[in-house]
């Protein structure tokens, strides 16, 4: 089974995306994620994408692209994948059909979890990750059971994203209702398109994606 996650910037789809992966067997392909590792190891690519995110834009199609075709290469993808946060323009949803029909893959569903405007600057200034396995807190939504203290690994060491701050989080928002919005009416005409209130708590998130997907996975 592949997905797509649609959404807006702190709409919850790498929240989402962590479970659904552990639920069926998926694995979660955040394009986000992949640049801020480039950027982290100072990579030629990543020297190209740190202060294009900074800024809250969209990262050049080809190097997106291109970091996708390869990653789908390795085996571990043949399972099934979630793709968090890509594709984000229409020239990379054109784009992932054609790799898909050329790796002989299909895509079951892109899944819109729906957030408007208003809460979104908060979700994002009150996001934090901890620092060694990547798992996602809120400052009111979503603590560690223990303060300071990572649920799955016990680390101390928490992170804040550079582009997570007010004034950016709005260029992020007018970039996706700009550039990726387009792909919900595309994504519609394939008969791919499901839509899921993203405004409940978490779990009631999780459990609308459940709804939707148990059926085809017979859980
Ligand atoms: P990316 O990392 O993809 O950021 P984004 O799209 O802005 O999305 P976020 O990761 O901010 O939000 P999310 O939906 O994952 O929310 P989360 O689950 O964390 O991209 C960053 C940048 O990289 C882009 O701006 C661009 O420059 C570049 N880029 C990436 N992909 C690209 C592409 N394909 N093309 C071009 N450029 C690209 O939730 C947010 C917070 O809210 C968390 O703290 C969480 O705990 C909390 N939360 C989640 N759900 C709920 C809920 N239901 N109720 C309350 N709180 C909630
Ligand atoms: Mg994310
Ligand atoms: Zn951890």
């Amino acid at each position: 089974m592949n997905l797509v996650l649609l959404g807006p910037p702190g709409g919850g789809k790498g929240t989402q995306a962590k479970r659904l992966q552990d639920r069926y067997g998926l694995i979660q392909l955040s394009t986000g994620d992949m640049l801020r590792a480039a950027v982290a190891s100072g990579s030629e690519v990543g020297k190209k994408a740190k202060a294009v995110m900074d800024a809250g834009q969209l990262v050049s199609d080809d190097i997106v692209i291109a970091i996708i075709d390869e990653r789908l290469d390795q085996p571990d993808t043949l399972n099934g994948v979630i793709f968090d946060g890509f594709p984000r323009t229409v020239a990379q949803a054109e784009a992932l059909d054609e790799m898909l029909v050329r790796k002989k893959r299909k895509l079951d569903f892109a899944i819109e979890i729906r957030v408007p405007d208003a809460p979104i600057v908060e979700r994002i200034t009150g996001r934090f990750t901890c620092g060694k396995c990547g798992a996602g807190y809120h400052d009111k939504f979503q603590r560690p059971k223990a303060d300071g203290v990572c649920d799955s690994c016990g680390s101390t060491e928490f992170v804040r994203r550079a582009d997570d701050n007010a004034e950016t989080v709005n260029k992020r928002l007018a970039a996706y209702h700009e550039q990726t919005a387009p792909l919900l009416p595309y994504y519609d005409k394939q008969g791919v398109y499901k839509l899921v209130d993203g405004t409940q708590d978490i779990s009631a998130v999780t459990r609308s994606l459940e709804a939707l997907l148990d059926p085809v996975r017979g859980q």
